[in-house]
């Protein structure tokens, strides 16, 4: 979609190297020095089995094949992810489907934060088709439990991760097509890697409040995603 084939932009973000050190891959678990080890499809035809890059910003070292067979089990979407520590090369995008995400404040105040408001966020996916960044592609999806409403402290913090939220909803990263790891439903919608607390009086399920860490760990699993304060700068 981009033009440009997977190995093309796995090179955008690597350097070459021409002396691998005598470590070993960790995708693939051969020596750098030597070939990579992957033998599945979609790797005939590139460069040799021997070359070895440099992800060019956390200095990580893979055969440059098995990183283009990693970015070949993704979704393709221009961007890379260090296999060790999660740097993001890009802008990662999800496979979250088409719907709605609205939000409100609500003159109410969470357990934990008796200072302030609550802000409701509502999240609307309705079933639909699987399309080719899914698991079954062509085959349906259901969706549970929606609209789901999610809360957070309308506070500086709380407003703070909301923004973030919009961004991960625009890239598509706060739900997933899977199996339900709750219900053991397949081709199901999701949550993906960023939690939301969806109880406001009570914390039955362990998805309410109180829970004083909660906003950092979602700042964190925002980071995690490549979403972090820079995104929200105002623009132009
Ligand atoms: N509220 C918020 N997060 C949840 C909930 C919940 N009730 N249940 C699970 N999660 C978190 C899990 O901790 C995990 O990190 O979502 C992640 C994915 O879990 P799955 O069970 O695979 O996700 P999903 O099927 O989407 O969620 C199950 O969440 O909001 C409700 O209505 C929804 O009952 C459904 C439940
Ligand atoms: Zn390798």
């Amino acid at each position: 979609r981009k033009g440009k084939t997977p190995e093309e932009v796995v090179k955008r973000y690597l350097q070459k190297v021409r002396n691998p050190p005598e470590e070993d891959c960790t995708i693939c678990m051969e020596a750098l020095a030597g070939p990579s080890g992957y033998k599945g499809p979609g790797v005939g035809g590139i460069s040799r089995a021997e070359s070895v890059g440099r992800l060019a910003q956390c200095g990580h070292q893979y055969h440059l094949q098995c990183l283009v067979a990693m970015y070949n089990n993704g979704n393709k979407d221009g961007s890379l992810q260090c296999p060790t520590c999660k740097t993001i090369y890009g802008v990662k995008t999800g496979n979250q489907p088409p719907g709605k995400m609205e939000y409100h404040v609500i003159p109410h105040s969470l357990p934990g934060h008796p200072d302030c408001k609550t802000i409701r966020i509502i999240y609307n996916i309705p079933p639909g088709i699987q399309g080719p960044e899914h698991p079954n592609p062509g085959k349906p999806f259901t969706a549970r439990g929606f609209p789901r409403h999610c809360y957070l402290p309308d506070s500086e913090k709380g407003r703070r991760v909301l923004r973030l939220l919009l961004v991960a909803w625009d890239r598509r990263l706060i739900f997933s097509v899977g199996t339900s790891s709750t219900t053991g439903e397949s081709d199901t919608v999701i949550w993906n890697e960023v939690h939301h607390k969806t109880e406001f009086g009570s914390n039955l399920t362990g998805h309410g409040y109180p829970d004083p860490g909660h906003l950092d760990n979602v700042l964190e699993e925002l980071k995690a995603q490549g979403i972090t304060e820079e995104e929200c700068l105002p623009r132009d």
